[in-house]
């Protein structure tokens, strides 16, 4: 193994965080020679082209939970499946779903101590399961299809054939004969709609349930910012400092020089929304939770949770809402902090290392 290798299996942000002091492109050394960049003029090169930066190869194909679907596709298919898949994700195609998030959500809302990742992903779950099939899916099918996103790496990458088998027919089964105004009804026709649909759920539960057990471990330290109002700023501050997403992957079809680098044909191409959100000359006081900053807008190529781009993320009006509507019970109650370690770990996606304990009390 080589040294590259075993920091990446420990302790990937370190390693990142550590080269990116040295140079803004920089090469690892890991099971296959990658190059890694972060600046905006790289984030723009790598996600700006999607013919020549491709994910066939790319690191989402180790994980049967992504390595289907759009997810997996390249140009031009690509291209023809987002134009089938965006309608339905788009802010207008998801307003009749607000209202059933707001009412999952307000039957979730912590009451007396709790553990923020534990209530994250059960009310994520229940969210997803109401969008997508009014909860016609089993509850405690979702929880066993999700479970494995939470353990450390290696295991949500072991293929799990039966669970897959089960979900995909769960879903098929909603799909014969789906709840209207949700989103198994409005993808039902869309070409290959079962595996769409699983692995935009895998895409949606994880990401979205850390980024909103931080969100209220911030909540509860920075009263001021308990309004509805301040919530799109919390959310976007929350999303900068722990990007779900924190590295994204590419394959290089060709030789191409980026921002003056030469990249070789079949390089590993890494972004890394991470870095680019801690990078000090794009964000001042980089590391400090500080949602005011949005007002001044965002450097553009430079605020990517949700990537950007032809690949940008399909769920991110949903993770936005999904994440206003259950942040709002800890704006309408009193929440403090009991306790916790809130540091990021990287696996599939970032979570925090917990437990978050709060406490919260209904006014
Ligand atoms: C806070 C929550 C979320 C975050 C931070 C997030 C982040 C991302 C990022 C960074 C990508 C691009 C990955 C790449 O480099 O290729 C992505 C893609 C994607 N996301 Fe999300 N995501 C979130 C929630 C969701 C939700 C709720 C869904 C659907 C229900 C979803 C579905 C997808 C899909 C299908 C793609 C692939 C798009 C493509 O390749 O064309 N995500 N997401």
């Amino acid at each position: 193994m080589t040294w590259d290798l075993w920091r990446w299996v420990r302790d990937p942000i370190g390693l990142l965080r550590e080269r990116a002091a040295t140079a803004p492109v920089f090469g690892l050394t890991l099971w296959r020679r990658a190059v890694v960049g972060y600046r905006p003029e790289w984030n723009r090169a790598i996600l700006g082209d999607t013919a020549t930066f491709r994910a066939a190869g790319s690191l989402s194909g180790l994980t049967p939970y992504l390595a289907g679907g759009v997810v997996h596709s390249d140009p031009p298919e690509h291209d023809a499946r987002r134009r089938e898949l965006n309608p339905h994700f788009h802010n207008r195609g998801i307003a009749t779903l607000v209202k059933r998030l707001d009412e999952v959500a307000a039957d979730h809302a912590p009451q007396g101590p709790f553990e923020a990742l534990e209530w994250a992903g059960t009310v994520v779950r229940r969210m997803l399961n109401a969008a997508f099939f009014q909860g016609q899916v089993s509850d405690d099918l979702l929880r066993r299809y999700f479970e494995p996103l939470h353990r450390p790496l290696p295991q949500p990458l072991l293929p799990r054939p039966v669970l897959f088998g089960r979900m995909e027919n769960a879903i098929a089964a909603v799909l014969q004969d789906p709840p209207a105004d949700t989103l198994a009804w409005s993808l039902a026709p869309v070409s290959g709609a079962v595996e769409e649909i699983r692995v935009a759920l895998a895409a949606g539960y994880d990401t979205t349930a850390h980024t909103l057990a931080w969100a209220a471990w911030h909540l509860a330290a920075a009263p001021a910012w308990r309004r509805e109002e301040g919530l799109p700023a919390v959310i976007d501050e929350t999303l900068r400092l722990y990007p779900a997403g924190w590295i994204g992957s590419r394959v290089c079809a060709r030789d191409v020089v980026v921002a003056g680098t030469p990249v070789r044909a079949g390089s590993l191409v890494l972004y890394s929304p991470f870095l680019t959100h801690h990078d000090p000359d794009l964000w001042p006081d980089a590391d400090v939770f500080r949602p005011d900053r949005f007002a001044e807008g965002r450097p553009a190529w430079g605020f990517l949770p949700f990537s950007a781009g032809r690949r940008t993320c399909l769920g991110a009006h949903l993770a936005r809402a999904m994440l206003r509507a259950a942040l709002m019970s800890c704006v309408e109650g009193a929440l403090e902090r009991r306790g916790g370690d809130p540091t990021p770990r990287a696996s599939l996606t970032l979570r925090p290392a917990g437990p978050l304990l709060l406490t919260r009390t209904a006014r």
